[in-house]
């Protein structure tokens, strides 16, 4: 099994995407915080045995091997192969078989209607230009086949981190819009348009009760957590900076916690059927 390298050279602002999720352990963050969220994805996405199914911005194939354990024909495509790397080892050892793809959710270097199912797991949503991002991945869908996407919600605690890293983190390339607006239902429908039928958002929740205080959550995510990683990073020579960023994690943390470290954080399940 090989990793395939068929997209252009990233652009810069692709390459800094890149290393910026291939900081840290990404792979393992997936594993604690959201074991369950491929399988959901993957069931709302009704995938059977041989659809032909993407799933986009794969990362180390937290939905893809829940896709091909149903016997889908799936490919696995990501802008970090370092993350592609840790999913092909793991479909490996389970003896599965799926095609891992460097590839920008922006320029995905597929067919028009090439699968019957588009996923994507928390992923597309951090593509930084969403018009461009949508717009590729309802072309490579077929007629009648399906999309199904799970996106942070702005007002969840994702987008609440992300929200809150903001004065620590790179300054987005032009255009770009927030992650966590994937996680909005309007600006969705807006995305997907008329391009889809039977659209359909539904609110929902994972529980993560891994870490028993806030600072056993930020010391985690600092680091292995890609944005976290660098946000912190970028403060290793500024110790009142550094302070900031970790009581700003810790308050958010502490403010999520319902007792005993359990969290819910907040997702939106979307599906729909292209038209
Ligand atoms: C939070 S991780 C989600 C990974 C995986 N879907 C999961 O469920 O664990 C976000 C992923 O988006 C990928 N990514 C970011 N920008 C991308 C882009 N423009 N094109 C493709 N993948 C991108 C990152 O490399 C990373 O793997």
């Amino acid at each position: 099994m090989t990793v395939h390298h068929p997209a252009p050279a990233p652009s810069e602002v692709k390459q800094r995407h890149r290393a910026l999720w291939a900081l840290g352990d990404y792979a393992s963050v997936a594993d604690v915080v959201i074991p369950g969220l491929g399988a959901t994805l993957v069931e709302a996405g009704g995938v059977r045995a041989r659809e032909r199914v993407l799933d986009i911005a794969a990362g180390s194939g937290n939905a893809s091997l829940w896709a091909a354990r149903t016997g889908a024909d799936v490919t696995a495509s990501d802008l970090t192969p370092e993350l592609l790397e840790a999913g092909r080892a793991r479909a490996e050892a389970e003896g599965l078989h799926l095609r891992w793809d460097v590839a920008d959710a922006e320029d995905l270097p597929y067919a028009d209607a090439d699968f019957d199912v588009v996923l994507s797991c928390v992923g597309v949503m951090f593509a930084p230009i969403h018009e461009a991002a949508a717009a590729e991945l309802l072309r490579v869908c077929r007629p009648g086949g399906r999309i199904a996407l799970a996106n942070w919600t702005p007002e969840g605690f994702v987008g609440r981190l992300l929200a809150t890293l903001k004065p620590w983190a790179a300054t987005p390339p032009p255009g770009a819009q927030p992650p966590p607006l994937w996680g909005s239902e309007p600006h969705v429908r807006a995305l997907l348009g008329d391009a889809v039928t039977d659209l359909r958002a539904e609110r929902r929740e994972v529980i993560v009760d891994a870490f028993a205080t806030p600072e056993e959550f930020r010391r985690f995510f600092v680091e292995r957590y890609g944005p976290t990683h660098a946000a912190h990073r970028s403060v290793a020579h500024d110790p009142a900076q550094q302070v900031a960023l970790e009581t700003a994690m810790d308050s958010l943390a502490a403010d999520a916690d319902e007792g005993g470290g359990t969290m819910r954080w907040e997702y939106l399940l979307v599906t729909a059927t292209r038209t």
